[in-house]
């Protein structure tokens, strides 16, 4: 979905998908229910718990966690990931995907120039050969994934329990199944191309939706942690600890359970805490690009848009929209309450709705935005109900500067050390 460049073809898929991200099926799901319970309060809890001196590297955590939210709510809970509790696999899996990152520049943004070098041989002088190793494994990974959720699903085990069930892969399928010949309806069994079609569109979705996550809530953590924000960390605790149902005491086996997605969801200080960590540190905070339409009839000529002609390609992006001080005073400044109103509410339209970039707009906007909140605030509300956190090392919390702002990291390979104390 992410890389179709016709418009009919794009919002096509994304009608079939879509529903599975919005906000009340994800409130209401039984399967990211069992996932939440699962991974936060149980495994990642415990991880945190057994940290020696409880110290942990902040980002290899998060990445594993979110990369096991979002495997787990596509292929199911047994078929996903669970990195959580295997950190050494799961930083392995961070290092392999991010180190090809800064390669893809090539196939992305100058495709022509890197089809050139490779029939003439020398491909590898742009993408070394290790990169596309890496991606094949990536790939081969998501594909045996895939596989589980569809043995899941011919078995019937995704039909008896919410721990088997594939949501997004399950989703995908039958609508592809829908639009098969009426032979192939027949019989419950995908071809070759369905099969592999699938696969592309669920490592798109697991490539979306991992590393925003895990970068998003690793400046969070940092924010939280600093000396100078230490009254939020304790306000926000209380704001946590104040539900009926408290993630606290999750370490223990006795079945305790998140409290509702949707409470955790309606928490005012948990909302603002998120929201401005994603506007002053945009996961993606580099260009959105769009192309200017052929046929319009918004421009006098029928052919142009504001100007500009049709068929060029424009950026947009959300690190400039978010730092415009009309519409966020001291834009540099984590500032949570500026998404409260004076009785402590939420106050997060008007003006800041509109300039709030982080998840893009229109039909191109981010379809698994509502997951990435809601996870991101059961992953606070799990940590910071349990934990207090302080920072041991942040001398790489820098921002890259490219398309995702991930932390640069310091020599020491650190990116943001946390001491994390059971309160
Ligand atoms: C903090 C977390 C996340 C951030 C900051 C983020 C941000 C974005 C942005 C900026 C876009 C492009 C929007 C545009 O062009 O206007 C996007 C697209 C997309 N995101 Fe996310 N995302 C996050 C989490 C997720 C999650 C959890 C998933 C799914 C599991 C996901 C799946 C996708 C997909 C499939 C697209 C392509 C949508 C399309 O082409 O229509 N994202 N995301």
């Amino acid at each position: 979905m992410f890389s179709m460049e016709k418009r009919d073809v794009h919002s096509a898929r994304k009608r079939m998908i879509s529903n599975v991200y919005a906000k009340s099926s994800l409130q209401a799901s039984p399967a990211l229910r069992k996932i939440c319970d699962t991974i936060l309060c149980h495994r990642m809890v415990r991880r945190i718990a057994a940290a020696p001196e409880g110290v942990l590297e902040a980002y290899e955590l998060f990445s594993a966690v979110t990369l096991d939210v979002v495997t787990a709510y596509i292929f199911g809970l047994e078929q996903g990931s669970n990195f959580t509790e295997d950190p050494e696999v799961g930083a392995k899996w961070l290092y392999d995907y991010k180190s090809r990152q800064p390669y893809l520049f090539w196939i992305q943004e100058m495709p022509n120039i890197f089809h050139l070098f490779s029939k003439l041989g020398i491909g590898r002088w742009l993408i070394p050969d290790w990169v596309g190793q890496k991606s094949a494994a990536i790939e081969d990974q998501c594909l045996e994934w895939c596989d589980a959720a569809e043995a899941a699903i011919l078995s019937g085990k995704a039909a008896e329990s919410a721990r088997y069930y594939p949501t997004v892969y399950g989703q995908l399928r039958s609508m592809l199944k829908k639009q098969g010949k009426s032979a192939e309806k027949q019989n419950n069994q995908l071809n070759q191309e369905q099969r592999l079609d699938l696969a592309s569109e669920m490592l798109d979705h697991l490539a979306a939706g991992f590393d925003t996550s895990g970068i998003t809530l690793t400046y969070l953590a940092w924010e939280l942690s600093r000396p100078c924000n230490a009254a939020i960390q304790l306000a926000l605790r209380n704001e946590l600890l104040s539900l009926r149902s408290t993630c606290s005491t999750m370490t223990t086996e006795s079945g305790m359970s998140m409290p509702s997605l949707k409470d955790i969801d309606d928490l005012p200080l948990l909302h603002a805490v998120v929201m401005e960590t994603l506007r002053l540190h945009a996961a993606i905070p580099g260009g959105q690009p769009r192309v200017t339409p052929a046929n319009t009839t918004l421009g006098p000529t029928g052919a142009e848009v504001h100007g500009i002609p049709a068929g060029v390609r424009v950026v947009s992006a959300a690190h400039s929209l978010h730092r415009n001080p009309e519409v966020f005073p001291d834009p540099s400044r984590w500032r949570p309450e500026r998404w409260l109103d004076e009785k402590g509410g939420v106050d997060g339209g008007g003006e800041k709705a509109r300039w709030f970039w982080a998840f893009g707009s229109g039909g191109r906007m981010c379809v698994g935005n509502n997951l990435a909140v809601l996870e991101m605030k059961g992953i606070v509300a799990a940590i910071w109900s349990n934990f207090e956190t302080t920072i041991v090392n942040d001398a790489g919390m820098e921002h890259v500067d490219g398309y995702l702002a991930e932390p640069r990291g310091s020599s020491d390979g650190s990116f943001l050390r946390l001491r994390c104390g059971k309160i």
